[in-house]
């Protein structure tokens, strides 16, 4: 797709950029990396409605200010360049926005927003701030899954004609979720974004967009699953799509709830398949690590080629990610990945599924003006 960074940021480079973080979360242990040992910027403020949070984070950090939310902080006059926004999805608009109103520049966790009409006003306040907000998609840094873009963009496996992906939530394994990340991730589910297809799935879906392009049409089923009474997870859940290239998409979410499943982060055993008339590439792992395969294989002419030296540790992904931005802010060149036009996009994408799957699984064009309008 073709990204249009609209908001020219370009940091001096005869200092650190100052960054603040805000939201200090499960996920910043993982966006923290770019960070870490970086000379090239200075993280000079913390933000955490949470004091345990701020108290946890500041030994990263000692120099840093800290702050128990966003108003604290633009009143602080603390001097800033950018701000990276780790806050729950259904606050990520409000502190974006003020953050854009103080002047800072927005390297922002995905989903951007739960509607359209919360991504709308986002872009709106860049564009009158004229400052850049990045919806950050650490997926297209993961290695294995940039060499598949590689292999696909090269044509070596012809003209393609599907993209099959396989997600398995597993209920045993894993980094520790704390208690109080899971209440706010039940919250989500009970306003009708679930933790799977909506905020996992987020990545999913865009790298369907990022392959191959725009979709003319989504179809989806999506089921739940009770896990806890008044607790329902968003599988069994099957979305089929077909991108106005021609080539199908289609991807299915399953939960194994006494499943284990190694993994540093979250149990997430995940695959990537692109057949192509040539042949077939598939990534075997991403979040998790549960099967011992190489992460990149590719099929051609009767022979399988396997990747076995890649970096394919998910963590690396947060680290490529945040280093573009860093590198981004100095020099505002190429692709954001993504930029909030490209969010909207996927959340568009996410929006289509959702009508469908409550419509029956019937097609719907995500690029309809008021996609999603006609569902929950
Ligand atoms: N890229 C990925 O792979 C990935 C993985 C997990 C989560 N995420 C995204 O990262 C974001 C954060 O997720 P998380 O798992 O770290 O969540 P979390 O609930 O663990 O952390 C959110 C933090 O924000 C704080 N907070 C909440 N409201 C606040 C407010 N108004 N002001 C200041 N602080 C506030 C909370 O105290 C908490 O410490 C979400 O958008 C989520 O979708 C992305």
């Amino acid at each position: 797709m073709a990204e249009t960074a609209r908001h020219v940021a370009r940091v001096p480079d005869d200092r650190p950029i100052r960054v603040a973080i805000v939201g200090l979360g499960r996920i910043y242990d993982l966006n923290k990396l770019a960070y870490v040992d970086n000379d090239d910027v200075d993280v000079v403020a913390l933000v955490d409605s949470s004091a345990a949070r701020r108290d946890q984070r500041q030994t990263d950090w000692p120099g840093a200010r800290t702050f128990s939310s966003v108003d604290e902080l633009v009143k602080s006059g603390v001097v800033i360049d950018a701000v990276e926004v780790l806050l729950p999805i259904v606050a990520h608009e409000v502190g974006v926005l003020k953050c854009l109103g103080a002047g800072w520049h927005v390297n922002l966790q995905k989903p951007i927003a739960n509607d359209l009409a919360g991504a709308e006003r986002i872009r709106e306040a860049a564009d009158s701030a004229d400052r850049c907000v990045r919806v950050m998609e650490n997926y297209l840094f993961y290695p294995p899954l940039q060499r598949l873009k590689e292999i696909v963009d090269s044509r070596q496996l012809g003209e393609i004609s599907t993209y099959h992906m396989k997600m398995v939530a597993s209920g045993l394994g894993g980094w520790e979720v704390p208690g109080d990340t899971y209440e706010r991730q039940f919250e989500q589910m009970r306003r009708g974004r679930g933790a799977l297809f909506f905020d996992d799935g987020w990545h999913k879906l865009s790298t369907a967009l990022w392959l191959f392009g725009p979709v003319r049409e989504v179809r989806a089923w999506i089921g739940t699953t009770e896990v806890f009474p008044g607790i329902d997870i968003d599988a069994p859940t099957t979305v089929a799509w077909e991108h106005v290239s021609g080539v199908r998409g289609v991807w299915d979410i399953t939960l194994a709830v006494d499943m284990f499943l190694r993994s540093d982060y979250y149990t997430n055993d995940e695959r990537w398949e692109v057949t192509g008339r040539r042949g077939f590439a598939r990534v075997n792992r991403c979040t998790g690590r549960g099967l011992q395969q190489p992460s990149l294989e590719v099929y051609l002419d009767g022979e399988m080629r396997s990747f076995h030296a890649l970096d394919d540790d998910w963590a690396s992904s947060f680290l490529r990610s945040g280093r573009h931005w860093l590198g981004w802010l100095r020099a505002p060149e190429g692709p954001l990945n993504w930029g909030v036009e490209e969010a909207i996009d996927v959340l568009r994408f996410a929006l289509g599924a959702y009508e469908s799957s409550s419509r029956g699984g019937v097609g719907v064009d995500p690029r309809r003006s008021d996609v999603g309008s006609r569902g929950p």
